[in-house]
């Protein structure tokens, strides 16, 4: 027997792509490739890429640049880029940078094999196609009896429909598909075979999942309510979606399937409608107030996370001022904030741009007053119990950590916590980023 090729495989970017990374190398095992986390010891190293902010190639220009002496030494080791930036600017990437043997996008990575044994032979491989074929029915599945970690990702959607003006998605990931429901929930059972016990359902526009399913098209929450009947699956989780996809029944799940996680993540971007309208976000700000009211009266502890862009073309102190309202207003107990940047192609690209300086002022304050809420909400936790959902031991001995049904991470050290326990914790301690506690 021949000994296995060695896959190194660095993920950028969202969770949507650390799915494809995981898919990707199940595409390879049947060439003989196993992981390795090491780039020195691989046989073909695949960039898994992000094109969702600035400077994506520089980035993955200046990272192929530090596989040059490997290159050299091991005229064998094959190189690939893959993922949106491999999707929007592969073919200048192979030009550009001879080492590059293969690319290939998001939707054609079942092909991966076939692509492989052409660089092996000597040949560029690219695939940047959107293909006909359902690239998840033709991967083959996760191998026999391979263990997984107890909290797993699964993609239920790609694409966006939405063309908000500053972003590349509905680009790069093309318009939005929806993996049939059998599909997904066969795939759900052969994770908690494996182990899991937590999913996180995926997709650019998770919560417009309309998945072909008995009866027609099923919405998101159905296909949650029916996740939610797999014995030995003991959380759902979803991400990310839009304020416009979330209907009665996915609000009224928040509050009626146990299995659903009390985090929500549901970004707005901006608290000015002026600015909303722009970015042709199609709400405003009161909408996205009304339904996050919603979503709490059906679920009271509901925590909120959300995404925000300071400095988008035109924005005004009294714009950003509205965002920091609306902030104020929700109260998230985490968010994710950028500095607006021009996305080549998008609308937005060519408007009045905010100065640098005043972005990153604007970007600090709307950082400080998320921070101050994180920590005041997560402070608040101390002395109340969690669910635990125990995923690997910590940095301390003894020590393990897990994420709490808000996401929260969580240290407990105890001698008889396994990863996969689901265990209630008394919270003793808030840090920055975590809480620590002990088992009751
Ligand atoms: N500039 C800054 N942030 C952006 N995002 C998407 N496109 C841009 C851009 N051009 C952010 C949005 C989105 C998140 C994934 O990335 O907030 O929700
Ligand atoms: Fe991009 Fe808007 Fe679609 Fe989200 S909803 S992926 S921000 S276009």
């Amino acid at each position: 027997m021949t000994a296995p090729k060695k896959l190194f495989i660095k993920t950028y970017g969202c969770q949507m792509n650390v799915y494809d990374s995981e898919r990707m190398l199940e595409a390879l095992a049947g060439q003989g490739y196993e992981s390795t986390d090491s780039a020195e010891d691989a046989d073909l190293i695949l960039l898994n890429t992000c094109h969702i902010r600035e400077k994506a190639a520089e980035k993955v220009y200046s990272e192929l640049g530090r596989y040059k002496d490997l290159r050299a030494a091991k005229p064998d080791l094959k190189i690939g880029v893959a993922g949106c930036v491999a999707q929007a600017e592969g073919e200048e990437i192979m030009r550009r940078q001879p080492m590059v043997d293969l690319v290939v996008g998001p939707q054609s990575y079942h092909r991966l094999p076939d692509l492989e044994a052409r660089a092996r032979s000597g040949q560029k491989a690219l695939d940047t196609d959107f293909p006909e074929d359902d690239k998840f029915a033709a991967l083959k599945g996760r191998g026999p009896k391979a263990k997984r970690g107890p909290a797993a990702f699964l993609t239920v959607q790609e694409g966006c429909d939405k063309f908000c003006a500053f972003c590349v998605v509905p680009y790069t990931r093309g318009a939005e598909v929806s993996r049939p429901a059998a599909q997904v929930i066969a795939e759900a059972q052969d994770l908690v075979e494996r182990g899991v016990r937590e999913i996180t359902l995926l997709g650019q526009n998770v919560n417009a999942y309309h998945g072909a399913g008995e009866g027609g098209d099923w919405s998101l929450a159905r296909l949650i309510r029916e996740l939610s009947k797999i014995d030995g699956l003991a959380r759902i989780r979803f991400t990310t979606s839009h304020p416009n996809d979330m209907d009665d029944d996915l609000i009224a799940a928040h509050g009626d399937c146990d299995k659903l996680m009390p985090y929500l993540h549901l970004p707005v971007q901006a608290g000015s409608d002026r600015i909303l309208k722009r970015m042709n976000r199609k709400h405003t700000a009161e909408s996205y107030i009304r339904l996050i009211e919603r979503l709490r009266d059906a679920r009271p502890d509901l925590h909120l996370s959300g995404d925000f862009i300071v400095g988008f073309p035109e924005e005004t102190e009294e714009d950003f001022q509205a965002t920091l309202d609306l902030i104020e207003e929700v109260r998230y107990g985490s968010a994710f904030s950028f500095k607006y940047s021009t996305r080549p192609g998008t609308p937005a690209e060519t408007r009045d741009q905010v100065p640098e300086d005043v972005k990153s002022d604007r970007l600090q304050r709307l950082q400080a007053l998320l921070t101050r809420q994180q920590r005041a909400l997560q402070d608040a936790m101390v002395g109340r119990e969690v669910d635990v959902l125990f995923e690997k031991p910590g940095r301390m001995a003894g020590q393990m950590v897990g994420k709490s049904e808000y996401l929260h991470a969580v240290h407990v050290t105890a001698d008889d916590i396994a990863p996969g326990d689901l265990r209630r914790v008394l919270v003793t301690d808030s840090a920055p980023n975590s809480l620590a506690g002990t088992l009751v």
